[in-house]
């Protein structure tokens, strides 16, 4: 293994992955773990030099008192002990520092004059390591992945090809309500140029059969997600040999689904509901990282910048974007629009600026005239947001050229579309998305 690393445990602090994010700024890689892992586990660790044990509330959601196993003490590895606001290393009881720099300042000292650890944790080596402990994990058995081409999944895809090639079977479900190119990109990333075993399942025509008449938001949703569990758990029948599944969880996916000290904000949704006789071991390789490590992961691996750049894109794809029942003629207004979009937003290069940008089409028509007659026809309504969580967000005051030149490209290339509107409603009150 290339890297060393330092392990924090976990006992409810929400210093644990400014900490890690630290340590890893130092140049060492480190991993979060629950309070509670045993010695065993622990000296089972890779290149493991040191343990920080984080004091947090030190209390579970349901109000019962935790503490780390008192052997790991015993296990041979430098211990340091954050103990609410004070910091308690080598017999030494400091105040715990209160700025950035005093917070490295103290784990420098820690990671590299008392575990002697080297500063190499980049992402060649990372992508080494986890090569090498995926191939050890896997052996010669077949890995099954749903790749939808969004970042996670992607580089989740590149980094199996590298590890373990045609033992990964990657599937694609275009459920019909995909980004312009989105599937073709897909196909002409993995299969073209990665040579991946790659299985395309067209369902476009099903999605919008089970959608049609449906317009209620929430049932959209649930009918898009339970129905794509179906055909992905269809394909994954038609397969033999399949021992594992990989999925893109990444570590604020984890924080979001709670972890053992923290209670979940939402649930994490992912191929997680197949039936119990589909039942895979798990591949999670990046399940210890930040987006942004994702991200130079998958440029590391040589996926395009468009790819692992891309802005959020939801599950249920443009079909939360074409308000109410979703018809094929709405459909396509909402895919070319946001394509017209997106080609203006990057030659204005508000691509790297704003943080999400799309465009609606609702369920309503209004009047209008073109070619000297009155028209009836819907309108296309733009929303541009930036964010830090997306929890709340921020309207992008764009240059009034830009948005006039969208406006006619708009109104001269999306069939039965007559008017164009921007959306300036922050979150809250609204959402990002409509629906
Ligand atoms: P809202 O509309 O809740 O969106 O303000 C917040 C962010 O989440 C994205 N979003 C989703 N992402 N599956 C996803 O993976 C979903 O079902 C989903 N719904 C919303 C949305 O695009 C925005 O970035």
């Amino acid at each position: 293994m290339k890297q060393d690393m330092i392990v924090i445990l976990d006992l409810g602090s929400p210093k644990n992955t400014a900490i890690a994010r630290a340590i890893r700024d130092l140049g060492v890689y480190s991993e979060i773990h629950p309070h509670d892992i045993s010695r065993d586990k622990l000296s089972q660790l890779p290149n493991l030099k040191g343990i920080i044990i984080n004091g947090g509330k030190n209390v579970l959601s349901d109000g019962v008192t935790i503490d780390v196993n008192h052997n790991i003490y015993e296990a041979g590895y430098p211990v340091m002990v954050v103990e609410h606001e004070s910091v308690q290393c080598a017999n030494k009881r400091e105040s715990w520092p209160e700025t950035e720099e005093e917070i490295k300042a103290v784990l420098k000292d820690f990671i590299f004059n008392t575990c002697h650890a080297e500063p190499n944790w980049n992402m060649k080596n990372f992508i080494e390591d986890q090569v090498e402990l995926i191939k050890k994990q896997v052996d010669d058995k077949k890995v099954l992945l749903a790749l939808s081409g969004g970042v996670d999944s992607s580089v989740v895809a590149a980094l199996l090809i590298k590890a373990i090639g045609k033992q990964l079977v990657c599937v694609h479900v275009n459920h019909g309500l995909m980004r312009k190119s989105e599937s073709e990109t897909v196909i002409e990333v993995f299969k073209n140029q990665m040579d991946a075993n790659l299985i395309y399942v067209d369902a476009g025509e099903r999605f919008l059969k089970k959608l049609a008449n449906v317009s209620d938001p929430e049932k959209k949703r649930k009918i898009i997600g339970a129905e794509f569990i179906r055909v992905f758990e269809e394909e994954a029948r038609k397969l033999e040999d399949i021992k594992f599944l990989a999925q893109g969880t990444i570590y604020p996916d984890i924080v979001e689904s709670g972890t053992k000290t923290a209670s979940a904000v939402k649930s994490h949704h992912n191929v997680g509901g197949l039936p119990d006789d589909l039942k895979f071991s798990l591949v999670e390789p990046l399940y210890h990282l930040f987006k942004d490590e994702v991200r130079a992961c998958g440029i590391e691996l040589g996926l395009p910048e468009a790819m692992v750049y891309r802005q959020p894109f939801p599950g249920p794809g443009l079909g939360v974007r074409c308000l109410g029942a979703i018809t094929k003629e709405r459909l396509e207004a909402v895919r070319e629009s946001d394509v017209i979009l997106r080609e203006e937003f990057a030659r204005a290069g508000l691509d790297k600026k704003v943080w999400q940008y799309f465009t609606v089409v609702p369920d309503f028509k209004s009047v209008g005239v073109k070619n000297h007659a009155r028209s009836f026809e819907y309108p296309v309504i733009i929303r541009a947001i930036n964010t830090i969580d997306a929890m709340t967000a921020s309207i992008e005051q764009i240059d009034w050229p830009v948005l006039m030149r969208i406006t006619d490209r708009i109104l001269t290339e999306v069939l039965n579309v007559n008017r164009v509107c921007y959306d300036l409603s922050p979150k809250p009150c609204a959402t990002i998305e409509w629906e």
